[in-house]
């Protein structure tokens, strides 16, 4: 552990918060107050306290954080030479990299997550920013042949405004899926972050303002959805919504869109199912579910949610999954700890609500079920790591989607049927598979109805790799070259001699 992590360590747990916060929104380059002085508390959920607290914005700020928005994608920002586009985006990836323990250390407060998750989300948020810098010159356009008297081509130009809804359960690393490119297509950005975590988004307006990106090109209203989100996909001005999080939220999110005909990307749930054939590497397999189901206590949109397990190895798998849960140590997220804390406390009445109903349905608990009391943080949001059994397709543990450390076991008796359980959903986000078997490896990741699969490896990918869902998983894919048609809009051009 850096020294500079043992200082911002040693001032929260003495002065139960951190200076060098920010508090205010980011609009037009500056840091302001909310027309209506209204804040937002920032809580630590692995303390259940809060810490902090910042400006919340209403219709009014939004306003002027669009129409600055607007001001700088007209006035300069689509029409920069695209390499000094992807030289800002470079420059802010070398100082979000020179800061990685500071902003680490407020995403595992803000969030919950364990010290090295955040660690890893600052890590890969780095990645995102230079992936995207190297790209901005490479967006190009097309031509077409239609003989000797014509000439036809396209170019892809930027959309304009773009409007960022970010969820809670990763801060920085949605905010900047979607900023860098937007930015890098030359598109601007308003930011509306998780009105639980809003410390990150703003955090990373600093380090743009440092890397030289032009006032009004990055801006931030952190606020209630209601408040300050409705209005910013509801303005005519923004012409792209990138979305992330529930179902209901992205539906509305596409009837406002729809209102002033701008596209947008959704990015919804999940009941992401892994698939364990009866050949499967068992060791590894348990291991890759323990992790695709209890990383960040199980609040990823991708999480592997299900294990669908053929019936001959269904009781040695999910014993080896038990056994391993044992591992999973929660304590305060600045112990770093490798298991956190839940991020509100909705959330984990939610979550809780799932399975004691369940229990009133008979269905078996195989660990986990309950609260987790820590040693030193009494009062902050802790849920087991639990692990409901053989549980029917009809389900609801089985259908919706929880959010939270549940894994549901689906036995089948074999492949045939395991395609028909993976797919017995509303949502179609991830999968997984394990086998030693490429055949089948491949044919069941063609069956499975999925926005991406992986075999043998639940978490591989990266920022190079599309990502996204089908069906009530959502719209459109985020990260890799795809997400630049997000922010792009093709122009054609013809021209008779
Ligand atoms: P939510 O979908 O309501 O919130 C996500 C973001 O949308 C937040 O920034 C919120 O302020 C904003 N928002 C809310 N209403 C809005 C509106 N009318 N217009 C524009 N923006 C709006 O999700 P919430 O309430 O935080 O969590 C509820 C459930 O959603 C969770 O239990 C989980 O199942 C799911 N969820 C899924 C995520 C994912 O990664 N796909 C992330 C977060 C939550
Ligand atoms: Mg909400």
């Amino acid at each position: 552990m850096s020294e500079r992590i043992t200082e911002l360590k040693n001032e929260y747990f003495s002065t139960g918060t951190l200076s060098e916060l920010p508090s205010q929104l980011f609009i037009a380059g500056e840091w302001c107050d909310a027309a209506g002085g209204e804040t937002l508390e920032v809580s630590d959920p692995s303390s259940g306290k809060s810490f902090a607290a910042v400006s919340a914005a209403q219709a009014e700020d939004v306003a002027r954080a669009v129409e600055a928005a607007d001001a700088a994608f007209h006035s300069h920002w689509r029409d920069l030479k695209p390499s000094a586009r992807g030289m800002i985006l470079a420059r802010t990836a070398d100082l979000l990299e020179q800061q990685a323990d500071f902003f680490s250390v407020v995403e595992a407060l803000d969030s919950g997550k364990p010290l090295g998750e955040a660690q890893g989300d600052i890590g890969s948020s780095v990645q995102a920013l230079r992936y995207y810098a190297g790209c901005a010159d490479k967006i190009q356009g097309d031509s077409f042949p239609l003989g000797a008297e014509t000439f036809s081509f396209s170019c892809l130009e930027p959309v304009g405004v773009t409007a960022h809804i970010i969820p809670w359960n990763y801060p920085l690393a949605t905010t900047i899926r979607g900023v860098a490119p937007a930015l890098a297509a030359g598109c601007t950005a308003v930011v509306k972050p998780a009105e639980q975590t809003p410390l990150s988004a703003l955090l990373l307006a600093g380090l743009f303002k440092e890397a030289g990106l032009p006032n009004g090109v990055y801006n931030v209203i952190p606020g209630t959805g209601q408040g300050a989100g409705a209005p910013l996909v509801d303005h005519p001005k923004v012409r792209h919504t990138t979305f992330t999080g529930s179902v209901g939220t992205g539906s509305k999110v596409m009837q406002a869109a729809a209102a002033h005909i701008s596209s947008v990307t959704l990015e919804l749930g999940g009941k992401s199912p892994i698939v364990a054939l009866a050949d499967c590497d068992l060791e590894k397999t348990a291991e890759g579910v323990l992790w695709a189901i209890f990383y960040n206590a199980g609040q990823i949109c991708s999480a592997g949610s299900r294990l669908v397990v053929e019936r001959s190895i269904h009781r040695a798998l999910v014993d080896k999954i038990v056994e391993k849960t044992a591992q999973l140590q929660a304590g305060h997220a600045l112990q770093n700890p490798n298991y956190g804390a839940i991020n509100s406390r909705e959330q984990l009445e939610k979550i809780e609500g799932f399975v004691e109903r369940a229990r009133a349905r008979g269905i078996s608990i195989a660990c986990g079920g309950h609260r987790l009391k820590v040693a030193d943080s009494e009062s902050g949001w802790f849920y087991a790591p639990t692990i409901m059994d053989d549980v029917p397709m009809q389900d609801e543990l089985v259908q919706e989607e929880i959010f939270g450390p549940v894994l549901t076991v689906q036995v089948v008796d074999d492949p045939e049927q395991a395609i028909v359980a993976a797919n017995c959903t509303q949502f179609a986000l991830a999968a997984g598979i394990y086998t030693q078997n490429v055949t089948q490896a491949l044919r069941l990741s063609r069956a499975i109805d999925a926005g991406q699969v992986t075999v043998n490896d639940y978490w591989a990918g990266g920022i190079e790799v599309p990502f996204g869902g089908n069906r009530q998983s959502g719209i459109g894919r985020e990260k890799g070259l795809e997400a630049l048609r997000n922010y792009s809009t093709t122009k054609a051009i013809t021209l008779a001699f």
